[in-house]
């Protein structure tokens, strides 16, 4: 990871301020207090016990997931799933899995290296489109496609479902911010219409903390056991003390607090940066998660000359060109609005409103 710029707006990243120092260090001594001797030895792969209760019960409220413990797997985050899910897949003859297009090259590089070969589907306004589809599996981002920041249609939600059904094809469900949305149109995982063909994968990376390397999976059925297995094979699990931690921070009601406060402080953020911005770019995407989307109509001024006028400025965030599996369908701007220091944010937003009166 890079240093971190004086304007942080890259995208991707939690307020890393905000972590709930208090109620984990809480947390944490309950569950030690209460561990069994047996906590420190070799764990089970599947994840600890507790966890996975309370996971059950906290993915069915907040997301609408249908889950019990023993279809959920604790892993280290979205990137050990991914790679885990592409091996199993992979083994059990999928030859090939389709991203999004764009999406982050980081997971498709990381299912690339676990066997199967990995093709690209386009995106349009209402996510992912489900008639391109010819593949035994599939990764997407529904309730908030990444980077575009669309979500996923209802009609398309029905779609992709359907086909996943038909075909036989998995599908795997990245809800890497879905307790996130601002504007009260909730939207539960896609995972409820079809639980045994969607793979639904949570992770604390933007609740709580990317170094936390703490996330899950529910599977269907026909993959708990063939993707338990993956794991121990993998020989990478999280620490066992956190995630009795995590399940003491669910069961205390403080992660929800936690998310409640953090939904409050983006929200505003989002606002601020929306009201910032000179009215000749476009923002695209819903009223979501970390991240926007900027255009600039009629594509002038070119992408790297935005990047440049930010550069200038000691600005830090990403064009969206780079997230296109071959040619980029579109230029702009990808910012992130989590990373930067509560104090420090309104500066970033000047400096990019700025740049962009430079180039515009
Ligand atoms: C699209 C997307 N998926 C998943 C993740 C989370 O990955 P991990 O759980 O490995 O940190 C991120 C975090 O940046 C992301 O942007």
């Amino acid at each position: 990871r890079d240093p971190a710029p004086r304007w942080d707006l890259r995208p991707g990243r939690p307020n890393l301020s905000a972590f709930p120092r208090a109620a984990w260090l809480a947390a944490t001594r309950r569950a030690l207090h209460r561990a069994p001797m047996t906590a420190f030895d070799y764990t089970a792969e599947s994840g600890a016990a507790e966890l996975r209760e309370t996971l059950a019960a906290y993915l069915a409220r907040s997301r609408g997931v249908i889950a019990d413990p023993a279809r959920i797997l604790v892993c280290s985050g979205f990137s050990h799933a991914i790679a885990i899910l592409a091996r199993v897949l992979h083994a059990r003859g999928a030859d090939e899995v389709a991203f999004e297009n764009p999406s982050l090259h980081i997971y498709r590089n990381i299912a690339a290296a676990n066997g199967p070969r990995v093709v690209g589907v386009p995106v349009d306004d209402d996510g992912i489109t489900v008639s391109s589809l010819d593949s035994p599996a599939v990764v997407v981002t529904p309730a908030h496609q990444y980077p575009l920041g669309v979500t996923l249609a209802p009609g398309r939600r029905a779609e992709l479902t359907r086909w996943a059904e038909e075909t036989g094809a998995v599908v795997i469900e990245d809800d890497y911010d879905g307790e996130f949305r601002f504007d009260h149109q909730q939207v539960g995982a896609l995972q409820a219409l079809a639980p045994e063909r969607v793979v639904y994968v949570g992770t604390t990376s933007k609740t709580l903390a990317p170094s936390l390397r703490l996330g899950w999976m529910v599977l269907p059925r026909f993959l708990v056991e063939p993707v338990r297995t993956a794991l121990a094979e993998s020989g990478a699990r999280p620490a066992l003390l956190d995630q009795l931690a995590m399940a003491e921070l669910i069961e205390s009601g403080a992660y929800d607090q936690h998310i409640r406060r953090c939904r409050i402080e983006y929200r505003s953020r989002r606002d601020k940066l929306l009201a910032a911005l000179p009215d000749s770019v476009l923002p695209q995407g819903i009223s979501a998660g970390l991240h926007l989307v900027l255009q600039f109509p009629g594509e002038v001024p070119k992408e790297m000359e935005v990047l440049a006028a930010c550069r200038r400025r000691a600005i830090g965030l990403e064009g969206i060109s780079g997230y296109w599996i071959g040619e980029p369908q579109r230029e702009g701007l990808i910012i992130g609005y989590g990373a930067a220091a509560k104090h420090a944010f309104g500066g970033a937003t000047q400096a990019l409103r700025e740049a962009i009166f430079e180039v515009t």
